[in-house]
């Protein structure tokens, strides 16, 4: 059997690796008769801290073919990934195109590979945030309709894709992928000190002006979605909030993505916030560095996915900077850490005081196990 794997944005790295090494262990057990894994980076993600350091920190392979897409409007993307991933598939003929998550690249690779009838399992499937202004919603709802077969992180997702008339036959419920991840590295992430996380990774070491805090005494901030950074506005409102008031509780730990780097210099913030004593800027972190600040964290502030559901099982107090979730089984009425609270100060300032009074509190959903991978291979297996 032959599998094409695809990634091409951050969140992608943490879902492929333990996959990879599903396919390792069971061609170890298997030699005779091994899975042969083409790795496909579309190349959406380029800078070394978005891209190459997570595949050496999480022992993924070089990718085999990069596609070299890079940075441009949603339609450049997927239309050029489009484009070279076809070459792939004619070259390659596999029997799987395994996609993962949400990104561009997942929407893109799965409409080419089923319209040259390669078969189509998408990890991570049926979540779904209502939301078709986001273009991730678009990517979920276009690769879940073509996929041949579909992995699920909970039990909700599960429901949805039932709701929405996928047969059952197509659909099963594996668990969450990225714990996998998680739970290999957990242990290896409580060894980093704070000191060394920030020291090597400020933004601008030059103008460093403030202290690295003590555990549980800071919160770590994230912001990349477009309906976050991208207007003026909502941007210079969320960001004067965590200066002006945030930062009057705790310090602020920020790894700034390249996205939210560009607006804060259009904006004319960068200076404001660099010169900040309460506030610590730093790249895009490591897998690792990120880990350990969730689980030092007293709070996080952040509209990322994935920290909303790493935030779900160390049990970080979340504030999600979002108005919606595709990711419902991580929120604090389902038992999880985080709660919407939108990008309106007003009602992120509400929440944020209720949060301060709350303790961390750990939370494993059904099947987020760290051995998701293993259940999703056995599933392309059973139905090879
Ligand atoms: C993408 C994903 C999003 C994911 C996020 C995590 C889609 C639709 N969105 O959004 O789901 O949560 O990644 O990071 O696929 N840039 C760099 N260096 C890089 C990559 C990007 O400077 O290595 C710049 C680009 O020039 C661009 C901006 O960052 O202007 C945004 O990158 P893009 O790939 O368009 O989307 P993300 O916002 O990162």
């Amino acid at each position: 059997m032959k599998i094409i794997s695809v990634v091409g944005a951050r969140p992608n790295f943490m879902k492929i690796a333990p996959f990879i090494k599903a396919i390792q262990k069971y061609n170890q057990l298997k030699p005779d008769d091994p899975i042969i894994h083409i790795l496909v980076h579309t190349g959406q993600h380029y800078d070394i801290r978005m891209s190459s350091a997570f595949f050496l920190t999480l022992n993924i392979p070089d990718p085999d073919i990069n596609l070299e897409i890079g940075s441009g409007t949603h339609s450049e993307q997927v239309g050029n990934t489009m484009i070279e991933f076809e070459k792939v598939l004619v070259q390659e003929n596999p029997d799987w195109v395994v996609l993962v998550g949400d990104v561009n690249a997942t929407l893109a690779c799965s409409i080419t590979a089923k319209k040259m009838n390669v078969k189509v399992c998408h990890i991570e499937a049926g979540l779904r945030s209502g939301d078709l202004r986001m273009p991730e919603e678009i990517n979920r709802l276009v690769t879940d309709r073509l996929s041949d077969l579909l992995l699920t992180p909970d039990e909700l997702s599960y429901q949805n894709l039932l709701t929405e008339g996928t047969s059952e036959s197509r659909i099963s419920f594996v668990g969450n992928i990225m714990i996998d991840t998680l739970e290999a590295n957990k242990d290896k992430a409580s060894f980093l000190t704070l000191d060394e996380i920030v020291n090597d990774n400020l933004l601008d070491k030059y103008n460093f002006i403030g202290h690295v805090p003590k555990e549980n005494s800071y919160a770590v901030v994230t912001l990349h979605r477009p309906s976050n950074v991208d207007e003026r506005k909502i941007f210079e409102s969320l960001v004067l909030f965590l200066l002006e008031e945030v930062t009057k509780d705790m310090q602020l730990i920020w790894p700034v993505h390249p996205r939210a780097k560009k607006q804060l210099y259009s904006f004319g913030l960068w200076e404001k916030v660099t010169l900040h004593p309460g506030i610590i800027l730093l790249e895009p972190l490591g897998y690792h560095e990120m880990l350990r600040l969730n689980m030092g964290a007293r709070l996080m502030l952040t509209d990322s996915g994935g920290l909303q559901e790493e935030c779900c099982v160390l049990g970080t107090p979340c504030l999600t900077l979002r108005w919606n979730t595709e990711r419902p089984i991580t929120l604090r009425e389902f038992g999880g850490a985080s709660i919407l609270v939108g990008n309106n100060v007003t009602r992120i300032r509400e929440e944020y005081y209720n949060t301060l009074k709350l303790r961390r509190k750990p939370q494993c959903p059904p099947l987020w196990d760290g051995k998701t991978a293993e259940r999703c291979l056995k599933e392309i297996i059973n139905r090879s």
